[in-house]
């Protein structure tokens, strides 16, 4: 039964844990809060004004704060700088009373993650919550994921926790240290040169060069002289001897990229180069000995390519000793707003801007999106999300056309080969149902009014399609 509250919020499906801190100097506002949230499984502690808040914040961990605007005395937006300060990750959400328009500006301008009007819609308060608690949970999961993988494997940089990718990764700590060749296969952007340096880093070679040519951007009549180095008047334009990049990467590694496009003759050499250790250069009459270790890399199906006669099997088996299979991002969606994080993270950092989030909205189109472009097609669309931003909220104006595009899509091809067209359909059908009823501030009058149907059918469909449905927020 595939999963209805995913596709409700893939962030947060269901966040009812976590350490509340409220200030606020209104007995009557806290008692409400505390009872709404105490019953929705949170753990609520409060203080009546600021200082005992700013105490109770440097003595414990919380997980969100609400914060009253128009505290007496210091207020609220006062307040927010030290928290920050005290509390850099802190989400932060403001109760304001209505009509303050101007002072939440202020606040949104100060780190305040949301805000929320006197007096409030419970489930609107609960959702952004939830919201705020998930995207700073998987900020925090980021940041100890980096710790946890660069103690581990001196991994800097590689985010993932899917299971695919951890054990990719534990692969990889596997067989780093050896000399063994290892071949990279996987789809445009999905990390193969990232994961080549990773090998280097974490072999004993890492003080020595790691090397990278793009087999197939060198022209081929300079391939053999790139590869391989010539004596001085080898050809015309040989003025000097050079070395190739076998010699250069002497003692470290050499990342052979796209090497499905090397030409046949290169890949002979290539071949020997590899068996024997040594190499000659061109023009020259004595032959080389070499210590490289070879990573190789291709988004192309090699084993077709030997079929079809592009690619020598010879040199296919040698290099396929290990193979690492690098899986597309749409088949690891887990993974998504830990890349994000990370990227906006990077990004923000890189524009001297401040850290920037991503709204639940833009988040949920990004994990209904197939991303052919894999993990540089998200980092490019974060960087621009970044870029363009005029505030710390990324929303889904802000990313390419193309992930907004088409949201069902997702459900279709998600579907495994074998499930029927009224499965599809009823997957769509779900899909359709739950984000309009969200949309709807979960009023099923309104859905079936948007879908003109009968609510007795509105009711009906979801039941059978096992629609998640939250309690009624106020109309
Ligand atoms: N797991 C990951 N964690 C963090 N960043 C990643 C990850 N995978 C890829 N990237 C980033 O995505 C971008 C593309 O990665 P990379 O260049 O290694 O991919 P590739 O498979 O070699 O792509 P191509 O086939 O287009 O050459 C890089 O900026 C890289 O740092
Ligand atoms: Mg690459």
């Amino acid at each position: 039964m595939p999963d209805a509250t995913l596709a409700v919020d893939p962030v947060s499906p269901m966040i009812n844990t976590g350490r509340i801190l409220i200030i606020d100097d209104e007995p009557g506002i806290r008692e409400s809060l505390e009872v709404l949230l105490t019953l929705e499984g949170f753990d609520v502690h409060m203080a009546p004004e600021g200082n005992t808040g700013l105490d109770m914040l440097a003595a414990d961990e919380y997980d969100l704060l609400l914060l009253d605007l128009a505290l007496p005395g210091e207020s609220g937006i006062d307040l927010l700088p030290r928290i920050k300060r005290l509390r850099p990750q802190l989400p932060v959400i403001m109760i304001t009373a209505y009509g303050t328009v101007g002072n939440v500006v202020d606040a949104l301008h100060a780190g305040a993650d949301n805000f929320v009007q006197k007096p409030w819609d419970n489930e609107k308060l609960l959702a952004d919550m939830r919201s705020a608690i998930g995207r700073s949970r998987s900020a925090e999961e980021v940041v100890q994921l980096k710790r946890t993988l660069k103690q581990r494997y001196s991994f800097e940089n590689i985010i993932g926790k899917s299971d695919a990718m951890t054990k990719l990764l534990e692969t990889v700590a596997q067989v780093a240290p050896s000399r063994s060749t290892i071949l990279i296969h996987g789809e445009s952007g999905t990390g193969k040169e990232l994961i080549a340096k990773a090998i280097h880093l974490n072999s004993p070679r890492r003080d020595k060069p790691f090397v990278a040519i793009n087999t197939g951007a060198v022209p081929v009549d300079l391939l053999e002289s790139t590869l391989f180095g010539h004596v001085k008047g080898a050809f015309t334009s040989a003025i000097a001897a050079k070395k190739g990049l076998f010699e250069v990467a002497s003692g470290g590694t050499l990342f052979l990229d796209e090497i499905g496009t090397m030409p046949i003759e290169t890949q002979a050499k290539i071949l020997r180069a590899l068996q024997e250790r040594r190499f000659m250069q061109v023009g020259g009459t004595s032959e080389i000995a070499v210590d490289v270790r070879i990573v190789a890399a291709t988004n192309v199906d090699l084993r077709q390519a030997v079929k079809d006669g592009r690619f020598r099997e010879d040199l296919y088996y040698r290099l396929s000793v290990i193979n690492l299979d690098l899986p597309p991002l749409r088949t690891r969606k887990e993974d998504i707003p830990l890349l994000a994080s990370h990227f906006l993270v990077r990004y923000a950092e890189e524009n001297e801007v401040d850290p920037r989030t991503l709204s639940p909205d833009a988040l949920r189109a990004m994990m209904d999106y197939e991303w052919p472009g894999n993990v540089r097609e998200l980092e490019n669309a974060m960087e621009r999300g970044v870029v363009l931003s005029t505030s710390q909220n990324i929303g889904l104006e802000l990313l390419p056309a193309q992930l907004i595009g088409n949201p069902y899509s997702a459900a279709l091809l998600e579907q495994k080969s074998d499930a029927s067209l009224f499965d599809i359909m009823e997957e769509i059908e779900r899909r359709i149902l739950a984000d309009r009823l969200e949309r709807c501030n979960w009023n099923q009058t309104e859905t079936a009014e948007f879908f003109k149907i009968p609510l007795s059918t509105l009711n009906q469909k979801l039941k059978r399609l096992n629609v998640e449905v939250k309690k009624r927020g106020r109309d």
